[in-house]
């Protein structure tokens, strides 16, 4: 039972940071012949194919991102419903040709750090209709479902859970997995923040479509790990299961699961097989041993501190209704920002429908743990500066008037995009106090937390027309630059907002 020492966390956390993380090498290089498939291929594995209905349903994206659906209304959705959820979280959405030695690169609906799409997703249901309960993983290259076991194994869950009230009545559940060795070819021992912020922008498409079903999910962060790596047949120590996430309502109970045998089907995960020990113990440093350090985790459930105030609608000219389908396939990252600004009315759209919330088992609905800091670089009707956003406020508070687009570019790695943006957004966490509460498990769900508000902002600033990017950063500059206010703070995850340059794809 490690989750406790928290030192574990800041070890890691500050061995990882830019510029001089101990636990990095400034001399890695990784070029793009390194790139590893991105994509667990299993050998001689019984298939479904899965037949992709994109239609849209008629719900807008700044509708779908921002809406939270009760527990007790849901419904059991059947295979087309699943296969949208799949495909709008992990599917390939385009398809671009660069010259060698890159070749051709297969990007997906969520956006990834390098693109080298590190997170798989695994389906556990029982029988639904138009697919039979079972252990499925989803394979986005062809756009099937392979068969890891027959029979309904939610009960595993519910065991693995400690009896988690929602996973109780789910009929479908998608667990998501992190493959280390795909990411850590690039970014090193700084991969373990990257599973989270991957898995974070792919969570914000998936809560986006299951939620434009009107369907309810909890995101659960609290299992005992082994039990659900050992139901997907993981070999731990080269991918580890990072969240559930049960889908649907059934009143009818979960029966007991057929016994766990091995499964026997051969895989190939990644081609990359260096391994970074760093991140193995972060992982084994966080995980939960058995139910009762579950359930005892979970009690430190973060009760709301305050009154939830109540969405106002901004800037309604110029909101738009298009459809969430629509937005996530016509996403990608920015790759150069004009110095044109966004209007203070999008900016205010994009914080507000990014920030209601999402149901965990780690945090009341609408609250979030991480606090949103800005450089406004050009904003119409906002003058230039750093800010705060209040979020029971409503408001944004400034902290220092002045044009600092040199050091939002500095902060960002040194890169053009966060100085040529309108406004870069930099999701930050008092991680001492999230560890206080939750041991080293509070780590993934600090980076958990911030990356799904960061991929939901990815969408609302898509369904505005207005570009977006993930970038990375130097850690402890970011924490000087807005302190005093962010003093204790640390950042998880940050994006940059603006205009396009006009003949960007
Ligand atoms: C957390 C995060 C950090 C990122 N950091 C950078 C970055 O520092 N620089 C950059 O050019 N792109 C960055 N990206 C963008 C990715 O390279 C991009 O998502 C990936 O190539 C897939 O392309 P797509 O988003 O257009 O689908 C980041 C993306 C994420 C999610």
């Amino acid at each position: 039972m490690k989750n406790h020492d928290v030192e574990d966390t800041w070890h890691y956390h500050n061995g990882t940071k830019h510029p001089n993380g101990t636990l990095l090498n400034r001399y890695h290089t990784f070029h793009a012949g390194m790139r590893p498939a991105p994509y667990k291929i299993y050998k001689n594995v019984s298939k479904i194919s899965l037949s992709l209905d994109k239609e849209p349903i008629g719900i807008s994206a700044l509708d779908a991102i921002s809406n939270i659906y009760d527990s007790k209304v849901g419904m059991i959705p059947d295979l087309n419903i699943l296969t949208r959820i799949l495909y709008f979280s992990g599917g390939i959405t385009r398809t671009i040709k660069f010259p060698p030695p890159m070749g051709e690169f297969e990007f997906r609906a969520a956006s990834c750090t390098g693109a080298l799409y590190h997170i798989e997703i695994y389906v556990v249901c029982s029988d639904i209709p138009g697919l039979d309960a079972g252990v499925y993983h989803f394979d986005p290259k062809e756009l099937k479902l392979n068969i890891l076991r027959k029979g309904d194994f939610r009960h595993v869950l519910v065991d693995a859970t400690a009896d988690e009230e929602f996973v109780k009545q789910a009929p479908v559940m998608l667990i998501f997995t992190d493959v280390f060795s795909r990411n850590s070819v690039k970014y090193q021992a700084r991969e373990y923040r990257h599973a989270f912020w991957d898995c974070g922008t792919i969570i914000s498409n998936t809560l986006s479509i299951i939620s434009a079903h009107k369907i309810s999910s909890r995101l659960i962060s609290g299992f005992v790990d082994n039990t659900i790596n050992n139901l997907l047949g993981l070999d731990h120590t080269k991918e580890a299961s990072l969240v559930i996430l049960p889908i649907g309502y059934t009143e009818k109970p979960i029966p007991k699961s057929p016994p766990i045998v091995s499964i026997n089907i051969e895989s190939i995960i990644s081609d990359s097989d260096v391994d970074y020990p760093e991140i193995n113990s972060m992982h084994d440093a966080s995980s939960l041993c058995d139910n009762t350090e579950v359930k005892s985790w979970r009690k430190h459930f973060a009760k709301s501190q305050h009154n939830v105030t109540d969405l106002i609608p901004l800037g309604t000219g110029t909101l738009t209704n298009d459809g969430i389908e629509k937005v996530i396939l016509r996403r990608g990252s920015t790759r150069a920002f004009s110095h044109d600004s966004i209007s203070f009315e999008q900016l205010s759209t994009i914080l507000k429908r990014s920030t209601n919330g999402i149901d965990t088992d780690f945090l009341a609905k609408h609250d979030t743990l991480n606090d949103l800091y800005l450089i406004v670089n050009r904003v119409d009707g906002l003058p230039s500066g750093s800010y705060h956003y209040v979020k029971e406020k409503d408001s944004l508070q400034l902290l220092r008037a002045g044009d600092f687009r040199e050091i939002s570019g500095n902060l960002g790695l040194g890169q053009d995009l966060p100085r040529d943006a309108s406004v870069t957004i930099f999701i930050m966490v008092n991680l001492q106090k999230v560890l206080g509460n939750f041991g080293n498990r509070g780590y993934r769900i600090a980076q958990l937390d911030a990356a799904i508000t960061g991929g939901k902002m990815y969408l609302a600033a898509y369904a505005l027309n207005i570009g977006a990017t993930g970038l990375t950063f130097y850690d402890d500059m970011v924490t000087d630059f807005f302190s005093p206010h962010a003093k204790n703070k640390e950042t998880m995850f940050l994006i940059a907002l603006g205009k396009k340059v006009i003949n960007e794809s």
